[in-house]
């Protein structure tokens, strides 16, 4: 919200592929340019579903580093970590959970979801549960103003709002705020305090939604006032207290679903993927048996692209002219399904060889992940612990 923090999670389940490339990472890089982005390993989250199978998270949180850099994560742009390395996580966790009503919890749809698809799991634990409490956390910790993710993560990020909203209701209203409050109204100068007490009016009264961005323009553009006076000025233009955390805008990946070797979306619950640093011959080989039109059983069956996951490539891979060719050649059988297939090889191949590259010195050397990831915790613990230091005030937790 006032912010222009970014902030992400993967879980670290096996290795990213081409779905992930498309849906996801190429996002992030976009991303990173643009703000302050912090991407982290969610280990914990891995965890709440596979806790009797800790090796496989240990194995995929290097590969999954090695395959976010290899994508183009540049640590000089953006803080890379993992969740377990930064305890202050753990700790806003469980002070939330206080306020954490255990029936939104159990309202949020992935709960039941993932009861049933994965149903040879045990998910009947505390730890699952609380799996959205976590993420919640996870992004507050930072104050982030925007998580990349995608639509089925929305609903932990409505979430998320919900207990920002209710944590700053509950420990935002410090004993006298509205006289603290006046008292940083006066340090904006008189001008300015006058203008933002009519803002503030505006927006009580009349429900205003402008003077509510302009109030807040006003509070951001103090930059005199401390931190936690224009965390009180913000929530106070809301009547409120203190913002003391700030709620987060789910940013919805816009890219299109990337096609499976099958037409549905790719995934690893689907066995038709292709991983970022799969070998050159194992892709041709996939992309070779890919099941194309039914129609087309011998060579001169003419054929219908909508009907070929083939088809659903092309739109990836290939310019207007290339269609052209696959449209006009598989309607008239002018081409084989092998050729058709040829250069959608070569328009993967050419795109995972620049990351199959950058991952190569990651891979002659672990340590350079290994200084990677410390040097991310370690940005990252500084962040989490300035905001939790104001959580733990806010709650009166500050005590000596
Ligand atoms: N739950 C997310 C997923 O499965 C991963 C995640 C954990 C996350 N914590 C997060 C994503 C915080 C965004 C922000 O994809
Ligand atoms: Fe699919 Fe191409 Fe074969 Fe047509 S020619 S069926 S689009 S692979």
């Amino acid at each position: 919200m006032f912010s222009n923090r970014v902030l992400s999670g993967m879980r670290p389940t096996g290795a990213l592929h081409l779905g992930h490339y498309h849906g996801v990472l190429k996002n992030w890089i976009r991303l990173q340019h643009e703000f302050e982005c912090l991407y982290f390993v969610a280990d914990w989250h891995a965890l709440t579903t596979h806790y009797d199978t800790p090796e496989i998270v240990e194995q995929n949180v290097w590969e999954m580093a090695i395959d976010w850099l290899a994508a183009g994560v540049d640590p000089a742009q953006a803080i890379l970590f993992i969740q377990s390395r930064v305890p202050e996580h753990a700790e806003l966790h469980l002070l939330l959970s206080m306020i954490a009503p255990v029936s939104w919890l159990e309202r949020v749809p992935s709960y039941k979801d993932q009861q049933q698809k994965l149903a040879d799991r045990d998910l009947s634990t505390y730890g699952f549960l609380g799996y959205p409490l976590l993420q919640s956390a996870d992004v507050l910790i930072y104050r982030a103003s925007q998580v990349p993710v995608g639509e089925d993560q929305v609903p932990h990020i409505e979430f998320t709002r919900e207990i920002a909203r209710r944590f700053n209701h509950v420990f935002g209203r410090d004993k006298g705020f509205e006289e603290k409050a006046e008292a940083a109204i006066k340090k904006l100068g008189a001008k300015r305090a006058r203008l933002y007490r009519q803002l503030r009016t505006k927006f009580l009264e009349k429900g205003d939604a402008e003077a509510l961005a302009a109030a807040r323009v006003l509070v951001e553009e103090a930059q005199n006032l401390p931190l936690g006076e224009r965390e009180r000025l913000f929530g106070y233009i809301e009547g409120g207290g203190k913002v003391v955390l700030p709620e987060p805008q789910a940013l919805l990946t816009e890219s299109p679903k990337m096609p499976g070797l099958d037409g549905q979306k790719m995934s690893k619950s689907y066995g038709n993927t292709i991983a970022l640093r799969e070998d050159p011959e194992s892709i041709a080989e996939k992309v070779k048996r890919m099941p194309t039109d039914p129609a087309r059983v011998k060579r001169n069956d003419p054929g219908d692209p909508e009907k070929c996951p083939v088809w659903q490539l092309h739109l990836v891979y290939s310019d207007e002219q290339r269609r052209n060719w696959v449209q006009n050649g598989c309607r008239s059988a002018g081409i084989g399904c092998l050729e058709c297939k040829q250069p959608v090889i070569e328009g993967i191949l050419a795109e995972l060889k620049p990351i199959r590259e950058r991952a190569r010195p990651y891979l002659d050397d672990p340590t350079l992940v290994r200084n990677i990831i410390a040097d991310g915790c370690e940005k990252a613990r500084k962040l989490a612990q300035e905001t939790l230091r104001e959580v733990k005030q806010a709650m009166g937790l500050d005590y000596n």
